[in-house]
């Protein structure tokens, strides 16, 4: 299984932003998560495609950008636009969820598709094989620094049953990322559950040092 670990800029300085993912790329970082908040589909409000625009030149790693924004799809192609390399979206976000992944898709994005703790995983059933990433949040999305809802645990075991099916049928792989309260202290219990992919906001740039936090986390991960 490969591992990969996403800072979320969410908890990075955002005076210094440029510098912040210079960091943690420099630290190991494998992709950079950006946080998209439109205060309509969560009650909080974040960066949009200019700042993508302006980090793009600053990291050479996928930028990975998690939109919680309502409706979806008029951003999609400015997100594209602005560097963004994976794009995933909300369900309830977007009344054609169909459409919008195509659309990630004809953007030349990969595409994912983000489920709340309480959203049903019936919503995989005629998308997955669409799929490059499923995020699965263990937080309810707005802010970070929020704790891990640990119930969600079984749905991550669920989901990577459904995944392995689907790779074994298709060969096309599908990541599974979780995102909300990722610790060092709860990694490796997330990754015996099913998730490939991490995000980790306060618990990266909340540490004073990057590059041990992210080894930190390796290290839980090297062993199971
Ligand atoms: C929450 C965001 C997360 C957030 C995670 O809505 O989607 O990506 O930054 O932050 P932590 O790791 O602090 O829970
Ligand atoms: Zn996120």
């Amino acid at each position: 299984m490969t591992f990969r670990i996403a800072p979320s800029i969410l908890s990075a300085d955002f005076a210094r932003l440029g510098e912040e993912v210079r960091a943690v790329a420099a630290a190991g970082a494998d992709l950079i998560h950006f946080d998209v908040m439109d205060n309509h589909y969560v009650p909080n409000l974040t960066v949009g495609p200019l700042v993508c625009a302006a980090l793009r030149p600053h990291v050479k790693l996928p930028l990975d950008v998690h939109l919680m924004v309502e409706p979806v799809d008029r951003l999609v192609p400015e997100f594209a636009r602005a560097g963004a390399n994976i794009i995933s979206f909300h369900p309830e976000a977007s009344h054609h969820v169909d459409r919008t992944l195509s659309l990630i898709k004809e953007s030349g994005c990969k595409a994912g598709l983000a489920l709340n703790p309480a959203t049903p995983v019936s919503y995989l059933d005629h998308t997955l094989e669409k799929l490059d990433l499923v995020l699965l949040m263990t937080v309810n999305p707005g802010f970070g620094g929020q704790q891990f809802i640990a119930s969600v645990l079984p749905k991550i075991a669920e989901v990577r049953r459904r995944i392995d099916a689907a790779v074994a049928a298709t060969g096309k792989p599908i990541w599974l990322e979780v995102d909300g309260g990722v610790k060092t202290d709860n990694i490796a219990e997330i990754a015996r559950a099913g998730a490939d992919t991490f995000v980790a906001g306060s618990a990266i740039f909340g540490s004073k040092d990057y590059a041990a936090t992210i080894r930190q986390m390796r290290e839980r991960l090297a062993v199971l």
